[in-house]
């Protein structure tokens, strides 16, 4: 009998695109999950959609000068379509400002405050007197209690992690007016999470313990003893869906109450278009419910959202809520308003074709138990070392030499050695071995284990050598035809991972992809006689000048990665050779050192000169950032404004030699963040005979911001 599965991924703020960080953390290792499911012949639904509400939208919107509903449908459009191209499987991606929603949330708030699960309590909240309103949490800034970190918001402390009221707060300011905030009464509906607190031991600590992560319980483990607060579930906001009572105007639902329920309404929407009862997936007993969300979600996905589904009373709660921990890019945190990120859709732009290279990389590194890091040249390495080296290589060899020795088509299977017999009960081992990391959300472990099989079928065909037995083709038949076993075997265990390299497996075996998981146990179903289909390289080597323009792209060079670099200990880093550090010097950003001169480039008019904002500027301050080498942060007084720029120039110039020196300034370069600093315009040098940079400045010292024409 097939199982009933309800699997979520976290509703994503549409309030930007998609980068790697949110893959790592709640959709690629759900997708993993939900493919090996289906596989399994499960009954699943995988349900997504956008998180459409709360301050998050309206502060982009602000910050973009337009209105909420322009932003998330901006971003619904993006983040649908990228997640269609990289291939995550949802049955449904959904979002939270449909009327569905609205009618969900309502009924499941109404359903609680009939049951007298609220409390209706008066209280003092931050209002910026300027701006004459309520004020989000995410509206209110000011040093965290915990860390000292003076930009924490009044929901969470980014630096620390830790969540935070807006009270906690010290020093409080309005991010709308800058003003300090003051506090006033208004009247909220409270989620006494106080009174749930038993239920959560019971439910929580004592019976999750075994099978929820680490990192999971340990975090809700914490939280619940150290003892839980009411929660107003209502905000005074002029974006969200509104308190469905008489005496509440102004007043919308909490984005925490309205998001999760999305689950529900997208299940329902998914129901209602394919003839499903959506109840079966919520409230039947029988239904596993799984949540896969990134750590920051924890708290909202294991404390408060079951206790919402436990107060309404008819709802299953979730068996599991695997979180993961976060990535990290390049020795620094992801950061969508820093634009310090890979970001998804870039990535299929400039890299199509290749999104199972990115899952692979990903599902390799997968931040599960502890925070990861991705560096490009790790991608690069994964890629060139084992998915060409290893998985690419092992399934090639058949293809060449069956068309070769065979005309194509699968040869028999005569006598089988000791050896072949062994290779194959090997090969039988792994879908249930890989399986059972699959449900114990060891997705890296799994994806390793994928890996071996294409190993094992490697060192099979070494140490079997079919091309050296011209003389003996029974035998030569024999090895080729379980070659094609294994890659068939592969094709399926791959699948959950890197689909659309299994679906080219399939063409060239010509299954017509309806195959099961279980169809990897058997290891002798690819039938001889089977034609096999012509079918480009699975993958290709990734060369330097690909992964050096990302890096460039993010700002920094290859030498300063080279020390997360080495930190990463993949096989594939020992192969490696650096050979981006051409001559031993430091190469400056965008820069390539060369003693010769280069060509002159293409002509240009006088209006492309004209957009070159260049001015003298006057170095106020200079010191060296932090774990990065090559770098200076310099303060500029530009005479239009003192600004920070980010300069590669910290072999060649001490700092305290060059205070108080003008320079040239490419003022109106875009800005960029480096390791974490905002740099604003590029300092122009120009190299020397032997490689030392020289600043370019004025013949006689001239007023800062003396443009350059
Ligand atoms: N939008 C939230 C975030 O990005 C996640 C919402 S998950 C849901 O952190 F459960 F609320 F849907
Ligand atoms: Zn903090």
């Amino acid at each position: 009998m097939p199982k009933r599965y309800t699997v979520t991924s976290a509703l994503p703020y549409a309030n930007g695109p998609l980068h790697i960080g949110h893959l790592a953390g709640a959709y690629l290792p759900a997708d993993i999950f939900v493919r090996y499911l289906r596989l399994r012949g499960e009954d699943v639904v995988y349900v997504c959609g956008s998180d459409e509400y709360g301050a998050a939208i309206t502060i982009k919107a602000k910050k973009e000068g337009t209105t909420p509903k322009a932003i998330i449908d901006k971003y619904h459009a993006m983040m649908k379509s990228a997640f269609e191209r990289f291939g995550i499987a949802f049955d449904i991606y959904h979002r939270t400002t449909e009327q569905i929603h609205t009618e969900t949330s309502q009924a499941i708030f109404l359903k609680l405050h009939e049951k007298g699960e609220f409390e209706v309590l008066e209280s003092g909240q931050y209002f910026d007197e300027v701006a004459s309103q309520f004020l989000a949490d995410r509206y209110i800034m000011g040093t965290c209690p915990k860390c000292g970190n003076e930009n924490a918001y009044g929901d969470q402390c980014e630096k620390c992690g830790s969540s935070l009221s807006p009270t906690d707060l010290i020093n409080p300011h309005s991010t709308l007016s800058g003003s300090k905030p003051v506090l006033k009464k208004t009247k909220h509906w409270y989620l006494p999470m106080n009174k749930y607190e038993n239920w959560l031991k019971e439910w929580i600590v004592k019976e999750k313990q075994n099978t929820w992560k680490t990192n999971v319980y340990g975090q809700c483990k914490s939280w619940i003893e150290g003892g839980l607060q009411a929660r107003a579930m209502t905000r005074d906001l002029d974006w969200g869906i509104p308190v469905p009572l008489p005496d509440a105007d102004g007043k919308v639902l909490y984005v925490w109450l309205d998001a999760p329920i999305g689950y529900i309404s997208a299940t329902r929407e998914w129901a209602k278009q394919n003839n499903k009862n959506w109840e079966d997936y919520w409230k039947s007993p029988d239904t596993e419910l799984y949540h896969f969300v990134g750590k920051d979600n924890i708290v909202f996905h294991c404390i408060i959202f079951p206790i919402i589904l436990k107060a309404h009373g008819e709802f299953i709660l979730p068996t599991n809520v695997p979180a993961n921990e976060f990535l990290n890019l390049e020795g620094d945190k992801l950061s969508t308003s820093r634009n310090w990120a890979v970001w998804l859709h870039e990535y299929l732009d400039e890299f199509p074709d290749k999104q199972d290279v990115l899952r692979y990389v990903l599902g390799s590194i997968l931040p599960e138990t502890k925070d990861s890091e991705f560096t490009w040249k790790d991608y690069q390495a994964r890629n060139n070392n084992e998915l060409v080296a290893i998985l690419g290589n092992f399934v090639n060899r058949p293809n060449n030499l069956i068309p070769k020795f065979f005309e194509g088509v699968v040869p028999a299977q005569y006598e089988l050695s000791d050896y072949d017999k062994a290779t194959l009960t090997d090969l039988a081992s792994y879908p249930d071995k890989i399986g059972d990391l699959i449900k114990n959300f060891k997705f890296r472990d799994a994806l390793a284990e994928v890996m071996n099989v294409a190993r094992l079928g490697n060192k099979y065909l070494a140490d079997t050598e079919p091309w050296k037995i011209k003389n003996n083709p029974e035998r030569m038949a024999t090895i080729l035809n379980i070659s094609v076993q294994i890659i068939a075997n592969l094709s399926i265990l791959l699948k959950p991972f890197l689909p659309r390299t299994a679906e080219k497996l399939d063409k060239m075996l010509g299954f017509d992809g309806k195959l099961t998981w279980e169809d990897a146990k058997n290891t002798n179903w690819v039938k001889e006689g089977t034609i096999l289909q012509k079918m480009d390289l699975l993958f290709e080597k990734i060369e330097d000048e690909v992964i050096e323009k990302q890096m460039q792209k993010l700002g920094v060079t290859s030498n300063q990665l080279s020390v997360t670099n080495n930190q990463q200990t993949t096989i594939s880093n020992k192969q490696e050779t650096t050979s981006n550090n051409r001559d031993g010097e430091p190469l400056k950003q965008n820069q390539t050192i060369s003693n010769q001169l280069i060509a002159q480039k293409d002509e240009i008019n006088y209006d492309d000169f004209t957009k070159l904002d260049i001015r003298i500027a006057t170095i106020v301050a200079a010191e060296k950032v932090a774990k990065a080498d090559k770098l200076l942060k310099l303060t500029l007084d530009t005479g239009i404004d003192t600004r920070i720029v980010v300069s590669g120039i910290a072999e060649h110039f001490k700092p305290e030699e060059i205070i108080g020196k003008q320079i040239t300034l490419l003022a109106n370069l875009a800005p960029r963040v480096i390791r974490g600093i905002e740099s604003k315009g590029m300092i122009l040098t120009a190299l020397d005979g032997n490689g030392k940079l020289r600043f370019l400045h004025p013949s006689e010292a001239v007023m800062n911001g003396a443009t350059v024409a």
